[in-house]
């Protein structure tokens, strides 16, 4: 089998044979049973990765896009699509391995990127108004999330609603973004800051 970018994740191509054989009739398996639960509502590109430890959830949309790996060791790779518009996109060769993103509109993970286990999510679910517990109508903020090309965010980081990530940018363990990351650059801390440039 010939193992080309975009196909198959990158990794693929450093197990032996027999090894990438059965992930990828297990990652068969799963995409299968995902597509005749959701429908319309989950797409899936060629060579896509997973195991039984991704969960994918809400009335929402997921889309994941050839070579996506999301074979989660430890934890769980869990996509929620929260309400009907919701939309969540794992780019081409994109790698997640236990993060949990959480939308009500739109969380679009780019090509190439690194997801840990992190918590990315669109929206803040509860209002700051003070009539949060007895109002229903109080308003919640909710915004995209865009993570671009080749973005890594390591395991125990947050990214909040509304927040753009520059690509090639990476957000260092327990960092909590709430504002917009240029492209080529370290963030960490809470809240994030710049700690260096990625040259
Ligand atoms: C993102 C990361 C790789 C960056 O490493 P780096 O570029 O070598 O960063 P440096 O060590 O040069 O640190 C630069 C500055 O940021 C600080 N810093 C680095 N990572 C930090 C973090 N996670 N939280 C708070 N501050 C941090 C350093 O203390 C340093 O501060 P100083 O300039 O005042 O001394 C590293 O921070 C990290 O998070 N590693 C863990 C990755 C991980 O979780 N992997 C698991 C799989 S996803």
């Amino acid at each position: 089998m010939v193992v080309t970018r975009g196909e198959v994740p990158v990794e693929l191509a450093q197990l032996d044979p027999l090894r990438r054989s059965a992930l990828l009739a297990l990652s068969r398996i799963v995409v299968r049973l995902y597509r005749l639960r959701r429908g319309r509502r989950v797409r899936f590109g060629r060579g896509v990765v997973a195991n039984h430890r991704l969960r994918i959830s809400g009335p929402g949309t997921v889309v994941v896009e050839d070579g996506a790996n999301l074979f989660a060791f430890g934890g769980r790779t869990r996509l929620v699509a929260r309400t009907p518009q919701a939309r969540i996109v794992i780019g081409r060769n994109a790698r997640l391995n236990g993060p949990l993103l959480q939308a009500d509109t739109l969380i679009e993970v780019g090509p190439d990127c690194i997801l840990g286990e992190a918590h990315i999510l669109d929206t803040d679910m509860h209002s700051i108004a003070l009539d949060r517990r007895s109002n229903p109508g109080a308003p919640v903020r909710s915004a995209p999330v865009i993570l671009e090309r080749n973005v890594w965010v390591a395991r125990g980081a947050a990214v909040l609603p509304g927040v753009k990530i520059g690509a090639g940018s990476v957000v260092g363990y327990g960092a909590v973004v709430t504002t917009d990351v240029p492209p080529g650059v370290v963030v960490a801390g809470n809240p994030a800051r710049v700690v260096r440039s990625i040259d």
